[in-house]
């Protein structure tokens, strides 16, 4: 717990006197009703965890969007609830949307306006003036909501991704001393692509509200200082990278985010059910290799890409029937957008498609979990997949690659990667692919199940000496110093 404890010193040392809050569309646990009573869920996914830790490290207050179906029966007066883990608690507080603001403001603007367009993934966004408006609307709604909780005080705010663009500067213009910080996750567009959104000056002008923003990646600094460039009357810094606008200053950088590797260790010692045992136990199938995707179902992570380089593998090497299986677990996500439900038709009609051709008496090549998991099951279905496949047509970081390089035996397991990642950059070691190249994707997890096992270790160790340096605690530190100081 090293490097928690050091996160932890560090907030301790130089947060004390401001009133620590992190802001997310989504938040990291709901209230449900069941059967029996109202149970709490947390969300999945790297991002989360990480906020999560963060919160509960800081003991600070989570700004979120209450989206449990029993939220709103389990806050205070101020819609607030305390959230106790592992000893360390903190206050989540929760912003009700009503149904025509979660349509506009997440199924719209920020899931067909900004996602797609965000993503060079050759999906149109939609441009649509009352989504923005929405947008607007539920951006002062989590501003008024983080200034109820400053009050007097001081406060450093972290603001997540690209649901809460204009927060920033909403924020700067109270006039209070608050130090803020945006991470964006995912990537930022060329100023091409960009200049089609009729509201880019005022995203951009949002944006330049914090003291510190930050990407994963270099080139979406780049990409982002280009837009304001061109965009804005700004006095725009290309090294050290920072934009002057109405005589504020906003350093933007680069921080490629990590994973908690002292926690995937521990898990890893006592792992729950692996992906061979829950073959063998659900389908009663001994499978010498077993290939491992763990993601939402959304366009941008090429599973249809993906799907057809197993195809292909098996066409190109039928050596491997009976003997290869892909265990895909898979999100559903935003099923209310249209691009998404067609997508998840497509993609399940493809894996009927390609089960139906290769499959045996008791045996199919691909086989599909389709919920959320927790956590601490993935990662165990990890430890002995053969190889795992990430393959998005483009990410900002995908945080799942890096848990598989360190979750899996090191002399087992490979990762094939997407060069379209944040994560490639630091994943040097693993298989890179072109996802658009079906048949250099099937090449690959040849590679990966045949890779000897000493060179499969060799690269492996190297990686993982990189993922335990740039951890997940050392990122929080470097974002909050960055923000903090000038
Ligand atoms: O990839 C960026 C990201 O914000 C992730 O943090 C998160 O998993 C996802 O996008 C948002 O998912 P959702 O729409 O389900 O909240």
């Amino acid at each position: 717990m090293a490097f928690k404890n050091s996160l932890e010193q560090y907030i301790k040392k130089n947060l004390k006197n401001r009133v620590f809050i992190v802001s997310s569309n989504r938040e990291p646990y709901s209230h449900t009703h069941t059967a029996n009573g109202i149970k709490i869920i947390e969300a999945v996914g790297g991002v989360h965890n990480l906020l999560n830790l963060i919160a509960q490290v800081s003991n600070g207050i989570y700004v979120a969007h209450g989206s449990g179906d029993a939220d709103k029966e389990v806050v205070d007066k101020y819609n607030r609830i305390k959230l106790t883990t592992d000893g360390k608690s903190y206050t989540l507080k929760r912003i009700f949307l009503s149904k025509k603001e979660i349509d506009k403001y997440y199924y719209g603007f920020a899931n067909q306006t900004l996602w797609p367009l965000c993503h060079a993934v050759f999906v149109k966004p939609i441009f649509d003036q009352s989504w923005w408006e929405m947008y607007k609307i539920v951006n002062r709604k989590f501003t008024d909501a983080i200034l109820e909780e400053i009050g007097e005080k001081k406060a450093f705010v972290w603001l997540n991704d690209y649901h809460l663009a204009l927060v920033p500067q909403m924020l700067r213009a109270s006039g209070k001393d608050i130090k803020i910080g945006t991470f964006w996750h995912i990537p930022w567009p060329t100023y091409e692509i960009f200049r089609v959104n009729p509201w880019g000056k005022e995203l951009l002008m949002g944006l330049l509200g914090n003291n510190f923003l930050s990407f994963h990646r270099g080139y979406h600094v780049q990409n982002f200082l280009q837009c304001v460039q061109r965009e804005l009357e700004a006095k725009v810094n290309f090294e050290p990278s920072k934009v002057t606008f109405h005589d504020f200053i906003t350093k933007i950088d680069s921080l490629p985010a990590g994973i908690d590797y002292e926690e995937i260790l521990q898990i890893k010692e006592k792992p729950l059910t692996t992906s061979k045992s829950f073959l063998e136990k659900e389908y009663d199938i001994e499978i010498p290799y077993i290939a491992i995707g763990v993601e939402r179902l959304d366009y941008t992570k090429g599973l249809i890409e993906r799907l057809k380089m197993i195809d292909k593998f098996l066409e190109k090497y039928p050596q491997f029937i009976e003997k290869f299986a892909y265990l895909g677990v898979v999100a559903p996500s935003r099923q209310h957008i249209p691009a998404y439900r067609q997508y998840s038709k497509e993609f399940i009609d493809l894996v009927e498609k390609i089960n139906w051709k290769y499959s045996t008496t008791k045996w199919h090549p691909i086989y599909l979990i389709n919920q959320e998991l927790q956590r601490k099951k993935i990662l165990s279905f990890f430890k002995d997949a053969n190889c795992g496949l990430v393959t998005s047509l483009d990410d900002g970081m995908n945080l799942v690659a890096k848990e598989y390089v360190l979750s899996c035996q090191a002399e087992k397991g490979i990762l094939v990667l997407s060069k379209f990642t944040g994560a490639a950059r630091d994943l040097r070691y693993s298989i890179h692919i072109n996802p658009y190249n079906i048949d250099e994707g099937a090449e690959a997890i040849y590679k990966a199940i045949t890779m000897p096992s000493s060179e499969k270790k060799s690269r492996n160790l190297k990686m993982r000496e990189e993922l335990k340096d740039r951890n997940i605690y050392k990122w929080a530190i470097n974002f909050i110093n960055r923000t903090l100081y000038d």
